[in-house]
């Protein structure tokens, strides 16, 4: 398929960025530029940019970036194409594309997608309608799970058979090395192909729009020596920290009441469901995950925790807790009756009874306080002290000044403590982490520049020519070049040729804008990016757009008129600047040769080349100082 370019353009403009990115990624206005948690690497203290005046987004951790194309290809794990037609459908785009002849392949991502499709039929047609199936119905039917539920969760059996699914795949034609790939059968030894999860019932796990992702298989009898579940392997479908069990039934209903309750296992989620509690998501298995929070953080910013009241559950919630906090999240969490969990209680004591538990749901700190007694803290004083930082500890997590004045009032008056001593401790937590924020940003900027050095000048010869300063305002030239400020690309290009440019990839970059701008296109970051063809290039745009400019006075508190004239101001002195260095050097150099001349006419002859280029120099600073009126 093949998308015009003036369409791809169109699809550009019109999204913003900063609204495409904010639907998934939690993003702060800092001065001109958003911030948020990079979604592509696991960090504490964002580093994730987004440029809306540029259109483009860069992080400094992880050196992702591109634009809003890039950022759905990398994000959804979609292809070029795909990006560009989901943009198209969400901003009423119609596109119209010209088909390329013959079929169109269909990805290795849909190939998956549709065999678990058909396995997943395969497992609900063994679970409702085979006469094998009759065990796996009476196993829910013991646990209370009506058909219907059965139906809309699309759970299933695998018939107890070495290879009856082996055989279901033969028949249906459908690429067993793919299904090998899913963990649905497996090799034995002897070379023989078996099924997985024979013998088990079947819990789907979808992606949050409801395509079968992986499959969990339950024992049906809880004997020993056998996992009680087993999980599809992570695949280029399935990544297990990034889904949330349920998500899919279960968003909605998550939005419409902007809270969402978190249990451990499928059943948990599934009895809740059938009882009417329907904003539920299950983490299943694996400790909560940050991709997981953030990916819930896109629905609600409230949580309810419900995990076992055994030690193990408890754990988990504080590490939840962690990782909540991060986001902003409100928490909530309730501890069950020993020996209850979510799927129990709701079956033992009804959908009432729940709910009343719900709605006694401590905050975190209250939680947190009870555990630190309920372990005996309190009663010595050092263990006191001890805990009550613990508990000041998360204040340091949530960055809305607001709340965490809240709970630092919260522990004070709980512990009957003065708020000073508290808000010392959570400045030492907090001066601690930002010291780790500055070295880790000092950090960056050290692989920045030399990244700069090594990677984007590849000619050693050049790299040691070049003059550091002139090296400098080349690359304050780019940076102003790729300000989507029409005025300046007409002042730079007017008195700066691209081929002026010393370094080779400043030249290449140049040349792009000044066509651009010449052909009437767009000039906007966003939009030059995607006419660069050569990946390093593109990520040295990226890195240089972004790093913190050059200009002398802060821009953010300027109305957009006053920015454009520093702008302006700023890329007229930069111009100047880069002119006139290149004559001094040029002088210097002659000034060298005038020493080592062989005769008295050369000699003249390059005093007279430079008196020459010092009245270039005078006639420069007078027509750049003119320039601004
Ligand atoms: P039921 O016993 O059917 O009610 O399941 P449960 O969810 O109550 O089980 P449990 O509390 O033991 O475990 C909670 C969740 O942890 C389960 O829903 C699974 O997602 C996961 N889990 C438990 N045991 C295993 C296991 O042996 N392997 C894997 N991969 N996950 C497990
Ligand atoms: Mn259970």
């Amino acid at each position: 398929m093949i998308i015009p370019e003036n369409k791809i353009e169109e699809i550009r403009s019109t999204a913003n960025i900063v609204d495409i990115i904010a639907e998934r990624v939690q993003l702060r206005k800092r001065g001109k530029n958003y911030l948020g948690l990079c979604p592509f690497h696991t960090e504490k203290t964002p580093s994730f940019t987004v440029s809306e005046e540029k259109q483009i987004y860069h992080c400094f951790g992880c050196h992702a970036g591109g634009n809003v194309f890039k950022f759905l290809m990398e994000y959804e794990k979609i292809s070029f194409v795909e990006a560009v037609q989901q943009l198209a459908n969400q901003l009423g785009i119609t596109l119209e594309f010209e088909e390329q002849t013959g079929i169109e392949k269909q990805s290795e991502q849909e190939i998956l997608y549709e065999i678990n499709t058909q396995v997943a039929r395969y497992f609900s047609d063994n679970l409702l309608n085979s006469l094998d199936g009759e065990i796996a119905r009476d196993y829910f039917n013991s646990r209370k799970i009506k058909t219907q539920t059965m139906r809309s969760f699309g759970l299933g059996y695998a018939i107890p058979s070495r290879d009856h699914l082996v055989n279901f795949l033969r028949d249906k034609k459908i690429d067993l090395d793919k299904a090998l790939q899913l963990g649905l059968i497996g090799m034995s030894n002897d070379n023989r192909l078996y099924d997985k999860f024979s013998g088990r019932i079947i819990f789907p796990i979808f992606s949050p729009n409801g395509r079968v992702v992986a499959f969990a298989g339950r024992i049906l009898d809880d004997k020993e020596g056998y996992a009680k579940y087993l999980n599809s392997p992570e695949s280029i479908i399935y990544s297990k920290g990034r889904i949330l069990y349920g998500l899919s039934h279960a968003k909605d209903e998550i939005r419409r009441l902007d809270k969402a309750i978190l249990v451990e296992g499928y059943m948990d989620l599934i009895s809740l469901f059938q009882n009417g509690i329907k904003n539920v998501v299950a983490v299943s298995g694996t400790a909560l995950t940050e991709e997981q929070v953030q990916l819930l953080s896109r629905y609600t910013k409230n949580v309810v925790l419900l995990f076992d009241a055994d030690t193990a559950g408890i754990k988990a919630s504080m590490r939840s807790i962690e990782l909540l906090l991060r986001r902003d999240i409100e928490i909530k969490i309730v501890s069950l009756p020993s020996g209850e969990d979510p799927d129990s209680f709701v079956n033992n004591f009804g959908r009432e009874k729940f709910e009343e538990l719900i709605k006694q749901a401590q905050n975190f700190l209250e939680f947190q306080t009870a555990y630190f007694e309920s372990q005996g803290m309190f009663e010595d004083p050092a263990k006191a002290a001890e805990a009550i930082r613990e508990l000041v500890k998360p204040a340091a997590l949530i960055s809305d000044e607001i709340k965490r004045n809240l709970l630092i009032k919260a522990i004070a008056k709980r512990f009957n403590l003065r708020e000073k001593l508290l808000e010392t401790e959570l400045d030492k937590i907090i001066s601690k982490t930002e010291k780790q924020v500055k070295s880790d940003l000092s950090l960056n900027e050290m692989k920045l520049s030399a990244y700069s050095r090594e990677q984007i000048v590849p000619d050693d010869s050049i790299k040691r020519t070049t003059n550091p300063l002139l090296y400098n305002l080349e690359k304050e030239l780019i940076k102003l070049l790729f300000e989507g400020d029409e005025s300046v690309v007409e002042l730079i290009s007017h008195h700066i040729t691209h081929d002026e440019f010393i370094i080779d990839v400043h030249s290449e970059l140049a040349q792009l804008v000044y066509e651009s701008h010449k052909d009437e296109k767009e000039i906007v970051a966003g939009s030059l990016l995607e006419r660069i063809e050569d990946e390093k290039l593109r990520s040295y745009v990226l890195e240089i757009t972004f790093e913190r400019y050059s200009i002398p006075k802060r821009l953010d508190d300027k109305t957009a008129e006053e920015k454009r004239k520093i702008l302006y101001q700023y890329a007229l002195d930069t111009v100047k600047n880069f002119k006139l260095v290149k004559l001094d050097l040029e002088i210097a150099d002659n000034h060298k040769k005038i020493e080592g001349a062989e005769s008295e006419e050369e000699r003249s002859e390059l005093m007279k080349l430079n008196r020459d280029l010092s009245n270039e120099k005078k006639m420069i600073t007078e027509e750049l100082s003119k320039d601004l009126v």
